[in-house]
This record gives C-alpha cells, sequence and structure tokens, in this order.
C-alpha cells in the first residue's frame, strides 16, 4: 500500500476529539472510583435501589457479631434529614463487635495510612471507649485505633489507622462500655488519594483515566443522569456540601448512590486532569420518556416534569452554571462553591441536556424550555442537545429536525453496534451538512452483547477513529462507553476498563483510545491511501488518518491494519516541512481474539519510508519536526 500525504489541504480539527464518559454502572463509583472503603457507611441502603429486595436495607455489609449486644436501626432526630437512617448499638456487656464488609472486603496496602472518621453521641451521657479495628481474614488485626464518644449531639470523631501488611480486611467497631451509642457516616478513607484530594478518588484508577489525556470529562452518564422515574432524575444539588448532607439514591443499575462522588469531586477531578468538564442532565424528562434499553418502566410512568415545575427545574440548571462559574463572593452559588473549598470558578464551557431520549412533544417543551434560558442568560456556554436512541434500522431524524429548528450548537449521538457496522459507515460523518449542529459522538463501542473487548473489536474502533479525526471539523468530541466495570458487578458488557478492588485492567480497546488521546492532533492532513488489492472487502480494513498537534509541531500517522495479512507500506509525506529522522513508533497487534498491550520504539523516518503493517495491527508514529 502507499499512503501519501497531502498537506496542501490541511483543515483544523477540533482539539477535544478524545474525552471520556463516566456513568456511575457497574459499580464506577462506590466501590469504584470513589475511594470510600466502607460499603453502605451512612445506612442508607433501601430495598427499593434493588428492586424491592428485602435484604437490601440498611444494614446491608453491616453485621453484629458476638453476645449481649443489640445493633437496631433509628431515624429519630437524624444528623440530617437527607441521610435519616443511623445505627444504635446498645452494649449489655461489652466484647460484641459490629463488623462492615467494605465493597468486596477491604483491600489494605501495607504501611498505608486510613483516614476513620465516625458521626457519633451518647445516649446516657456517659462517655464510650469506642475500639476501632481492621481484622484480616485469619482474624490478625491489620489496625487498630480507639476514640472515646463524650458527646450528647451528633459529632465527628477521627483517627487515623496504620495498615500492617496487604491484606483483605473487614471493618470492626467494640463499645468498651456498657451504654447505648449512635453512630453513622462510618468512613475509612486511604490518605494516598488520586493527587491527595481529600475525600478522592483511587488513585491507581483515576490515573488510569488520567493516561488517556481526556480533553473533557462527561458525567453522571448515561442513563443515571436521566434516571428511570422522575424521582430518580439526577439532581445536581443533591451532590454537593458535607458528605452527610448529600442525598443519597437508587441507582437504576440496581444499586445505590451514595453521592460521595459528587458533582464537587467530578469538577475537581476535570481540574486535576486538565479536562474540560462535561455535565449532562436531564431535559425534563426521565428515560421512561423513551423507555428504550429494555429498562422497564417503573409505575407506568411515563412523560416528564410537570410543566408546573419546569420554571424551578430550568432554575436548577441555571444555578449549576452559576455554582460553576460564578464569582465565589458576588453571587449565591458562586459563594457555596467556594465555601466547599473551590473559590476559583471551574470555567464551565458546555452542559449536555437529555441523553438519548425519544424526541416526543413531551421532550421538545421540555428541552426547549431549558435551551432557550440558558441561551438567554448564558450564551457563554455550549448547550449539547441529544438527538435520540441510535440502532440498526433507526435514525435520528426526529432529533436532528428538532436541532436545526432550535439552532442547538451541539447533538449528542450514541451507537452500540457491531464491529462490521463500524467498518461500513466509516463515510457516517463524511456526509454530514457542515452548517448544522457540531457533534458529540457521547457514546459508542463496537458491540458484540456478551462478548468480551478483542483486537478485532477494539481494530473497529481504530478504523472508525481515523473517519472521527477525518470528520474533525464537525465531530467535536467523541467518548467510549461504558468506561469503568467491577468485576462480578457488571450489567453491561463490553467495557473499557475492567478492575476490581486490587487491580486495574484496561481492555485492548483502552488502549486504542490512549494512543487515540495521547497522540491526537488538531490539523487533519488529508492523506491517499493506495491498496494493491481493490477488492472493497479488504479497503475497509486498512486505514490511515495523519495529524498534527501545532502545540509540539509533531506530525503523528495512525496505520490500522484489520487484515490477516501483513501490509508492506510505502509512507509518503512530501513538502511536510522539515522531520527528524528519529520518530516513536507504538504497535498493537496480535490476533483478532488476543488482548494485547502496544509496545513502543524508535523508527528511522523521511520524507518516504517504508513501514510494515503486520495482519491485525494498529501503529502510531509519532514525528518531531526540526
Ligand atoms: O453506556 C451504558 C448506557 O447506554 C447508558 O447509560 C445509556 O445512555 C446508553 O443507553
Amino acid at each position: 500500500a502507499t499512503v501519501t500525504a497531502q498537506p496542501e489541504q490541511t483543515k483544523a480539527i477540533s482539539d477535544l476529539l478524545m474525552g471520556i464518559f463516566f456513568e456511575d454502572i457497574n459499580y464506577a463509583a462506590d466501590g469504584g472510583l470513589y475511594a470510600e472503603l466502607i460499603q453502605n457507611r451512612g445506612f442508607e441502603y433501601v430495598p427499593s435501589d434493588r428492586g424491592g429486595d428485602q435484604n437490601w436495607n440498611s444494614t446491608h455489609s453491616w453485621a453484629l457479631k458476638g453476645e449481649h449486644a443489640a445493633f437496631t436501626i433509628d431515624t429519630v432526630a437524624p444528623i440530617h434529614p437527607n441521610n435519616p437512617h443511623y445505627a444504635v448499638l446498645k452494649v449489655d456487656q461489652p466484647g460484641a463487635v459490629l463488623t462492615n464488609a467494605g465493597f468486596d472486603g477491604i483491600a489494605l496496602k501495607a504501611g498505608e495510612k486510613y483516614d476513620f472518621s465516625l458521626f457519633a453521641r451518647v445516649r446516657d451521657g456517659k462517655a464510650q471507649k469506642v475500639r476501632v479495628r481492621l481484622v484480616a481474614a485469619d482474624g490478625t488485626v491489620q489496625g487498630e485505633t480507639t476514640l472515646t464518644v463524650s458527646s450528647r449531639s451528633w459529632k465527628t470523631y477521627r483517627s487515623v489507622l496504620t495498615a500492617k501488611t496487604s491484606a483483605d480486611a473487614h471493618l470492626e467497631l467494640q463499645m468498651q462500655n456498657v451504654g447505648e451509642l449512635n453512630l453513622d457516616m462510618i468512613s475509612l478513607f486511604p490518605q494516598q488519594t488520586f493527587k491527595g484530594r481529600i475525600n478522592g478518588l483511587r488513585p491507581d484508577l483515576a490515573q488510569t483515566l488520567a493516561d488517556m489525556h481526556p480533553r473533557f470529562i462527561r458525567f453522571p452518564g448515561g442513563c443515571v443522569a436521566h434516571g428511570d422515574g422522575l424521582e430518580n432524575i439526577y439532581r445536581w444539588k443533591n451532590t454537593i456540601g458535607p458528605l452527610e448532607t448529600r442525598k443519597p439514591a437508587r441507582n437504576l443499575w440496581g444499586y445505590h448512590q451514595s453521592m460521595g462522588l459528587g458533582y464537587l469531586e467530578y469538577f475537581q477531578f476535570c481540574e486535576d486532569v486538565d479536562a474540560e468538564p462535561l455535565p449532562v442532565l436531564a431535559a425534563g424528562v426521565p428515560c421512561q420518556n423513551s423507555g428504550h434499553n429494555g429498562h422497564e418502566l417503573r409505575g407506568g410512568q411515563q412523560g416528564g416534569i410537570p410543566m408546573c415545575e419546569m420554571d424551578a427545574y430550568v432554575q436548577d440548571i441555571l444555578d449549576l452554571i452559576e455554582w460553576a462559574n460564578g464569582d465565589a463572593k458576588k453571587t449565591k452559588w458562586g459563594k457555596i462553591r467556594a465555601e466547599s473549598g473551590h473559590p476559583k470558578p471551574f470555567n464551565l464551557k458546555y452542559i449536555g441536556i437529555g441523553n438519548e431520549d425519544l424526541i416526543t412533544d413531551v421532550f421538545e417543551e421540555r428541552f426547549t424550555m431549558i435551551f432557550q434560558a440558558i441561551k438567554e442568560k448564558h450564551p457563554e456556554i455550549t448547550v449539547i442537545g441529544t438527538v435520540g436512541p441510535f440502532f440498526e434500522g433507526t435514525d435520528y431524524e426526529e432529533g436532528w429536525k428538532l436541532a436545526d429548528k432550535l439552532g442547538v450548537p451541539m447533538v449528542d449521538e450514541h451507537y452500540y453496534l457491531s464491529p462490521g457496522w463500524f467498518l461500513h459507515n466509516q463515510d457516517f460523518y463524511d456526509k454530514y451538512d457542515r452548517k448544522k449542529a457540531k457533534v458529540y459522538l457521547g457514546e459508542y463501542a463496537s458491540h458484540i452483547p456478551g462478548r468480551k473487548v478483542n483486537l478485532e473489536t477494539a481494530l473497529s474502533e481504530a478504523i472508525y477513529l481515523t473517519s472521527l479525526e477525518r470528520n474533525g471539523d464537525i465531530v467535536h468530541m467523541t467518548s467510549y462507553a461504558p468506561l469503568l466495570a467491577k468485576e462480578k458487578h457488571t450489567q453491561w458488557n463490553p467495557d473499557l476498563i475492567y478492575f476490581n478492588n486490587r487491580e486495574v485492567k484496561p481492555t485492548t480497546g483502552y488502549y486504542v483510545q490512549q494512543l487515540y488521546g495521547e497522540h491526537a492532533g488538531d490539523r487533519y492532513i488529508p492523506s491517499q491511501i493506495k491498496l494493491d488489492n481493490q477488492d472493497e472487502r479488504v479497503k475497509l480494513r486498512v486505514a490511515s488518518s495523519i495529524v498534527r498537534d501545532t502545540k509540539t509541531g509533531d506530525l503523528i500517522v495512525k496505520l490500522v491494519n484489520l487484515l490477516p495479512v501483513s501490509v508492506d507500506t510505502d509512507i509518503q509525506l512530501p513538502a511536510i516541512g522539515s522531520i527528524q529522522t528519529a520518530a516513536s513508533r507504538t504497535l498493537l497487534t496480535g490476533t483478532p481474539e488476543s488482548t494485547p498491550v502496544p509496545v513502543t520504539d524508535t523508527i528511522e523516518v523521511g520524507e518516504a519510508f517504508k513501514q510494515e503493517l503486520p495482519a491485525y495491527s494498529f501503529t502510531v508514529i509519532r514525528i518531531k519536526t526540526k
């Protein structure tokens, strides 16, 4: 094959093309990215989180071991109405322990320090000593501390434990005196969080995301953003402020959201990895409006937020913009942000309204209200609308009609389709009208239900990504979905990164995303690819893309070969400027079913050079200019 660059036809492309989509699905947040180690710390699990499962209640993950003691749940005079349940521990004779199992255990790291805290009050006025232990399965104590609770009203008590070994442990609390204690918000946090943030993120998982060089982060969903009922619409205001005042919610993926990972933490994470924040909010309609994805309709609810409540809902969205960007002294919500420890505005530029909703009158009425209000009050914010769900055999017609009518500047498209679809639709955006809205490809994956990510699916995405770079003048942002999945707690397959309490297991698809993120450009240099074999099926399986990163001046050549044979390629870079002869080459290759990791070496390049593309491979060559 010959790949010939045509530098005379370069065009500007989006420098935000590669981002990430974070949704709390597959235990991505609690028990995942959010570093809290105690499960159900606020005693707020309720059966309705999990389809009425009666074992999923305030005592879930907690147990009393021993005699002459009682563990019950109460709601009288809680710390905060948003956090109504707390534990009551009564001891007639010291000895029994209250245990917490963590999220599949508590994976300690030898020598690491852990911040322990709880809210407590004594009921009988007598001070209580509480021994706190981290105990391994073999009964060995891995860390220990003692607190003295003396307050009659709710008060926080804190201490630090150091892990002796890297054991899998559970937590034990033991009252040392006879009496009664009320306990809530029992928390254990590793001191080592990503960038050392208080209430922060698991460092290995967060670093794996940071390594993708995401230029934006979309959160909190997905379906989680619009919920599966009016009561389940994600409300950002419930997720900020002191942890004990945040309002937990049912996660429509069948578990619980503590909201410990809330809007402040999402925005901070964006800041920490230099990514644009992209919050997505419901367009005043929950998932029932579309009833797609096989979600069960709850209670037959249809439609959206009643129109008489829509002004307040729109105001909530305007308040979010003020919270993110408002002056810390002069605005109400800017002040609230400052009080939570972030006086500097977050410089929010994009906001998503709606998620894959069916475009009905109910949707249109509410979306229009929100869109017009943001446009009027905050013309500086780019609203990203949604054009609905897309499956083979459907299209986005209704969504685009509405976007055209309102002049929405950008729309969110989603598709989970087969590798074959991605190969056969490389011209999908070539055909898009450049005068219309830009596209955020917010969710996509080369998806074979029940099958794992392998090199074949990853290469079909790599090929499609060459077409997304080519269309980077209209496709402004893209994000693979879903991002994270905890082993044994996965509701959706495939995902980009699997993990358990100790390991992070990026898929081969992750490396494709990572390489595109690390080697993104902002100028597209068209290239012609000529294959000796002109069979259409062959042509679909070999693709190239050349971009320039104007910040560094580097040229980046991406080459994908999804054929079962290697392809000898002549790469021609005429009139491209002076280039350095030593270039870095990263290669991802294997058999179609394999899950390889990339390998980087140095090669010699020039204005013309040869490159063999192994069978089933993705090659990225980064060339420095002089
Ligand atoms: O990514 C998983 C789900 O797929 C998202 O929650 C939803 O938006 C889409 O249907």
